[in-house]
């Protein structure tokens, strides 16, 4: 799998306060893998995706992105970055007086998009990409929580990344509303070659979707490798950490 790398990160270092978070991360994602970050919660996973779209900037260290140091730009600076590294959060939070078409369509207004044929037609393949095709008109609160995520998406989706951060895409869901969200995921990677970035707990998902795994402790990327090289690994903190996820996902 690995290739070209698409987004590297050398000695990234990341305080707020006296709160070390980030204490030197080095990190290469490759064009078209699905990398997975996993660690122990408030280990910085969130922080350090944040500093693959410029959301963060390091206070010291690189962020690269194909080739250009994104880390250290102005805020002016970093639409072009914004655009092909797309970030679907956490809460995956839609806008409840939208309905689904205006909430996916709302970084196509962002970007000063204009013509309402367009903005249409882009929300429509939003929708087919993730499965959910005609349901525009409809509001969030009518949505399941799965249906919400995958409209939060298609708003990640809409400006064609080349590249999506998922932060705790299963979070929340049951287990076969998650395998429909590992779908989506591969799907995007295997029909449109985007490279995705996946923060998960769920043991099960890691192992359907990884080309790649990132396991993060103390600041720092503490082991890289891919799931069968996990499977096999001795390591006591790694055996320990997808041990104990294990039993909490009943695998
Ligand atoms: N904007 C912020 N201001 C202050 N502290 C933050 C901020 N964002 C994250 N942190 C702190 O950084 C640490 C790592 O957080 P986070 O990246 O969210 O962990 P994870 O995603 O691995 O659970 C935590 O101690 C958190 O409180
Ligand atoms: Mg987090």
């Amino acid at each position: 799998m690995k290739g070209e790398v698409f987004l590297e990160m050398r000695g990234v270092e990341k305080s707020f306060g006296s709160n070390k978070v980030l204490n030197g991360v080095d990190l290469d994602v490759y064009r078209g893998e699905t990398l997975v970050l996993l660690g122990g919660s408030g280990g910085g996973k969130t922080v350090l995706m944040k500093h693959m779209t410029g959301l963060l900037q390091p206070d010291q260290g690189t962020v690269t992105l194909e080739g250009k140091v994104i880390s250290g730009l102005p805020e002016r600076d970093l639409a072009w970055a914004r655009r092909k590294v797309s970030m679907m959060f956490q809460s995956g939070a839609l806008f409840d007086s939208m309905t689904v078409a205006g909430n996916i369509a709302f970084p196509l207004h962002e970007a000063g998009i204009k013509d309402r044929e367009e903005i249409e037609r882009r929300v429509r393949e939003a929708l087919e990409i993730v499965k959910l095709p005609g349901e525009e008109e409809k509001m969030p609160s009518d949505l399941s929580g799965g249906m919400r995520k995958r409209v939060a998406l298609a708003r990640a989706v809409v400006e064609k990344p080349c590249c999506v951060l998922f932060d705790e895409p299963h979070a929340g869901l049951d287990p076969v509303t998650a395998n429909s969200i590992d779908h989506l995921i591969k799907d995007l990677a295997e029909d449109l070659g985007i490279t995705n970035v996946v923060i998960t707990h769920e043991i099960r998902s890691v192992f359907r979707i990884a080309d790649r795994i990132a396991f993060m402790k103390g600041g720092l990327v503490y082991w890289e490798g891919t799931p069968d090289e996990l499977k096999a690994s001795k390591d006591p903190f790694l055996v320990n950490f997808i041990e104990g996820r294990a039993e909490d996902s009943d695998l």
